[in-house]
């Protein structure tokens, strides 16, 4: 594989060029989810160590004490991108790795291991994408309120500033979090994630925190990284009623809001959405908007599947209901319809006029090795097929999408799901932590090589061409 063109810095360190043209291939992970070593090397909690300790929370009482142990074989896991051809690799910071008590003191181990996993990409050519926030959320910072208490945008700040100082002379792509929506409804409106709140007051102020704290963080990168290139990482997908009923009807309305528009609304257009408003009253205050606005280089997309929704008595009077019988489904019971895909990226195209980094995409499926030890996922390759097709369709219909990563690179802790629904292009095998390239990771590393061959392919045939180009 090509090696991307590593610059020197002033101190001689290899960084990596912004890729100016050429579409991105990239695979994602999160910290909690695939380092493990949990409690090694002065590591603190995560509200995730904690929540997965509560006996019933997560299935079969998985926790993520030893996960995929990348925190030992990272070496190995940057090996296998670099089989695949990768360009970039988007992963997250375990702030209570850096801090253990959220601020205050740093914890040196930590911030080396990160040096060891950027050096590494650096060295295999990919390039590191660094996502500030995957939802493990310091314990400490939690027990003084945590996203509910506004002085986290200054915590948030700070842990920013570390992270720049520490790793900006060889990382230039920062996201400050992944899925707010995800995290903040499902931790402090539903009840379903942790910290395990369901509270309507708990929600709305941790949504405007998590805004707040957003821009303070744009403002530390951008003054400490030269030519940094920042965004963050939102869910958009469609909201469908699951009947004609109009209760229904307006519930879909709402959750859209809460899920699609509750974060890129006041971060792009400085106003929330209709449905939060009053909510969010109480925890604004005079300049708020201005920092949570500040503009930002590209737009991230999560993306699965779309939302069926129903009427509920819940905080925000909507939850999740059944697709109508017929649409195929994921085995965690996601919806399959590439099509919500293409028309939600032409959509965030004409809303927020930004390139689009499809940051998340891909599919839980039941894989097993077979008595040859291949693991043959023929679902995982479908649904990647259709999804990449869908995207490039987007694209010639004139979206500005720059790259696509893959969740996952590994098959790893998939929060109250344990370990018990894979999304890896690497199956992991966790008693012995031996990785296998599935049949995907094949079709995933021949549609980049082909893609590299002839650009211009990318849009105007399908990946089944351009995998049979090969
Ligand atoms: C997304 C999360 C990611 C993973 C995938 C399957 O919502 O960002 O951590 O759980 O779903």
């Amino acid at each position: 594989m090509a090696k991307c063109n590593l610059e020197r810095n002033s101190e001689g360190r290899r960084q990596a060029p912004l890729q100016k043209s050429g579409f991105l291939w990239g695979a994602s992970t999160s910290s909690f989810q695939i380092e493990g070593a949990a409690q090694i090397d002065g590591r603190g909690d995560s509200i995730w160590d904690v929540y997965c300790r509560e006996p019933g929370r997560v299935k079969n009482g998985d926790t993520g004490g030893i996960a995929c142990d990348h925190y030992h074989r990272y070496k190995e896991d940057v090996g296998l991108m670099r089989n695949l051809g990768i360009s970039a690799y988007r992963f997250s910071l375990s702030w209570p790795r850096l801090l253990p008590k959220g601020r205050g003191a740093a914890n040196e181990p930590g911030l080396a291991f990160y040096d060891r996993l950027i050096d590494a990409l650096l060295e295999a050519g990919i390039e590191p994408w660094i996502c500030l926030y995957h939802w493990d959320l310091p314990q400490a910072l939690h027990e003084l309120g945590g996203w509910q208490n506004r002085d986290i945008a200054g915590w948030f700040a700070d842990y920013a500033a570390l992270v720049a100082h520490r790793y900006g002379d060889r990382v230039r792509r920062f996201a400050t979090f992944n899925e707010p929506c995800v995290f903040t409804l499902f931790g402090y409106g539903f009840g379903w994630n942790a910290p395990g709140i369901a509270d309507a007051a708990a929600l709305h102020s941790a949504i405007h925190h998590v805004n707040l704290s957003h821009g303070a963080a744009l403002d530390v990168l951008r003054a400490v990284v030269p030519h940094a290139s920042l965004g963050a990482i939102h869910n958009r997908q469609p909201c469908f009623p699951t009947t004609t009923n109009p209760d229904d009807a307006a519930a879909a309305r709402r959750l859209s809001e809460y899920w699609n528009d509750a974060f890129p609304y006041p971060q792009h257009f400085a106003r929330y959405p209709s449905a939060l408003g009053d909510a969010i009253e109480p925890f604004q205050k005079p300049g708020d908007m201005a920092l949570i606005s500040r503009p930002v280089d590209w737009f991230g997309l999560n993306h699965y599947s779309p939302h069926y929704i129903k009427a509920d008595n819940n905080v925000i009077g909507a939850t999740f209901g059944a697709p109508p019988s017929g649409v195929p489904r994921t085995t965690i019971g996601w919806p399959i319809v590439p099509d919500a895909f293409r028309d939600t990226l032409l959509d965030i195209d004409r809303r927020f006029a930004l390139p689009i980094y499809v940051m998340e995409n891909g599919t839980a499926s039941d894989d097993k090795p077979d008595s040859a030890g291949h693991v043959e996922d023929a679902g995982r390759i479908a649904y990647l097929r259709a999804y990449t097709d869908a995207m490039q369709e987007a694209i010639a219909a004139g979206a500005d999408v720059r790259g696509y990563f893959v969740w996952s690179l590994l098959d790893n802790f998939e929060w109250t799901s344990g370990y018990s629904q894979r999304f890896g292009l690497l199956y992991v095998d966790y008693p012995t932590q031996r990785r296998i390239p599935k049949a995907s990771a094949r079709w995933y590393a021949d549609l980049i090589a082909a893609s590299r061959i002839s650009p211009a392919k990318l849009v105007t045939e399908s990946s089944t061409d351009l995998a049979m180009t090969k």
